[in-house]
């Protein structure tokens, strides 16, 4: 029987808060292996990279992920007992609600709340020195998110939910004081959201059905019963917040149409779909999720290695988008890449792999990719700007991280 390498650090966690995304990736290439094993907060941990160990990852068969997401992250990114946490009959009924909500026309009509947003925001733009696009993307896709999702936003807690969403994904990886701070984000959002389902569900706040507001509400679970009210508003902010994250995308999209400008002219070749093969490229290129984890349902053997029930496993996500196996010079900005991409649910994981209902991968991924196309067309052809000088770089050591100045523009004209 083939043991697995075991990294010969005691413990890696404090490695793993040093390094940030590359961590995994850059043992697998050091062990030149697709498995290895280290310890985190005291845990033995088997790490996966790679397609093929992917495709393993995301049988539901063969891992759960009741025990995987530790509490600190759960009680800053996605809630105590989101779906992220769910196994079997239960996670399928959720996921059967959120998928329900990306339906085309649904996501159409995102699309058109946004394409509003961009609007008025750039008029706002022509009269300001300067813009930091980050923070202003975040405010623009938590007024179309809530407005998609029916849940009222005041003109004046605009900026407050925005920041409050912001703060909850910035918290993922954070420790200390950015800890703290997105714990607090998450306390007070969630009691705002518990208002709006109590209200929905008292018939004092009407809303539409086949929004989420309406389908979260009054979602059944397997038992039969109503979600209780806690319960309801993390999963109401959970079919919102990961819509305001998709700022922290579209700020390395500007900064990749930035630094690799040739490719502006390639986004307005009208006999091809070009924005898909950038916003791709972006995904993949820039770090956002770093891993993922699971826990072994049963013991089983995968090419001879032992996975003994209640193993943690993590899934290099970082590391799998840019194995060179299946990217040729990964470290290179290149959309083109995408054009012979062969849509493999394993291979290109940024947000997940495998299946939408059976399993994990993110029920926003459409979405995410519908949102980016559209904020580059903006970004490429309704609004002319200017970069000033301004640190760009984004710290691999940090998760997540982001360009360092947010992206600041000046000179903000419309075109149209
Ligand atoms: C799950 C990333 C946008 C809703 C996930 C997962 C990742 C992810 C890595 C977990 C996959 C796993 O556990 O195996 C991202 C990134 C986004 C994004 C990087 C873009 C910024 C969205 C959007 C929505 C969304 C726009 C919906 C409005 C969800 C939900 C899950 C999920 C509901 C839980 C799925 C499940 O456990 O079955 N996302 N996501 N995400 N995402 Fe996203």
């Amino acid at each position: 029987m083939p043991q697995i390498i075991r990294d010969p650090s005691f413990d890696s966690t404090l490695d793993l808060l040093r390094e940030g995304y590359p961590f995994l990736y850059s043992r697998s290439q050091r062990f030149d292996s697709d498995i290895f094993q280290i310890r985190l907060m005291g845990m033995k941990a088997i790490c996966l990279h790679g397609a093929e160990a992917a495709e393993l990852f995301y049988d539901p068969k063969k891992f759960i992920r009741t025990g995987a997401i530790p509490r600190r992250v759960q009680t800053t990114l996605m809630g105590l007992h989101a779906i992220q946490t769910r196994d079997n009959g239960e996670h399928r009924c959720r996921k059967e609600m959120f998928m329900s909500l990306m339906t085309p026309g649904s996501r159409h009509r995102l699309m058109g709340l946004l394409a509003e947003q961009w609007e008025a925001y750039s008029r706002k733009w022509e009269h300001q020195d300067r813009v930091v696009l980050f923070e202003e993307a975040q405010e623009i896709l938590t007024r179309a998110a809530c407005a998609w999702a029916n849940v009222p936003l005041q003109e004046e807690e605009v900026s407050l939910r925005a920041r409050q969403f912001g703060k909850m994904i910035d918290g993922f990886g954070g420790v200390g004081l950015r800890h703290g701070r997105s714990k607090l984000a998450r306390i007070n959002n969630e009691r705002w959201m518990r208002g709006i389902i109590r209200d929905i569900r008292s018939g004092k706040l009407p809303v539409q059905e086949g929004t989420a507001a309406h389908t979260v509400a009054w979602h059944r679970e397997p038992d039969g019963k109503l979600f209780d009210v806690q319960m309801a508003a993390i999963e109401l902010i959970n079919a919102i917040r990961p819509i305001v994250a998709i700022a922290t995308y579209i700020t390395f999209a500007a900064l990749a149409l930035h630094e690799f400008p040739p490719y502006r002219q390639q986004l307005r070749n009208p006999h091809e779909d070009y924005a898909e093969l950038f916003v791709q490229e972006v995904r993949r290129y820039f770090p956002f999720t770093p891993f993922v984890g699971a826990i072994v349902r049963e013991d089983f053997t995968w090419h001879g290695f032992e996975f003994p029930k209640g193993t943690m496993v993590l899934l290099d996500v970082y590391g799998t988008d840019r194995d060179e196996r299946q990217w040729e010079d990964p470290e290179v900005f290149w959309p083109e890449r995408f054009r012979h991409w062969n849509e493999n649910p394993y291979n290109f994981i940024p947000q997940g792999g495998g299946e939408y209902l059976t399993g994990h991968r993110c029920a926003g991924e459409w979405i995410t990719i519908e949102a980016m196309k559209q904020a580059v067309g903006f970004l490429n052809d309704g609004i002319t700007y200017d970069v000033p000088p301004q640190d760009l770089n984004y710290d691999l050591a940090r998760m997540p991280t982001l360009p360092r100045s947010g992206f600041v523009m000046t000179n903000v004209r419309r075109t149209g």
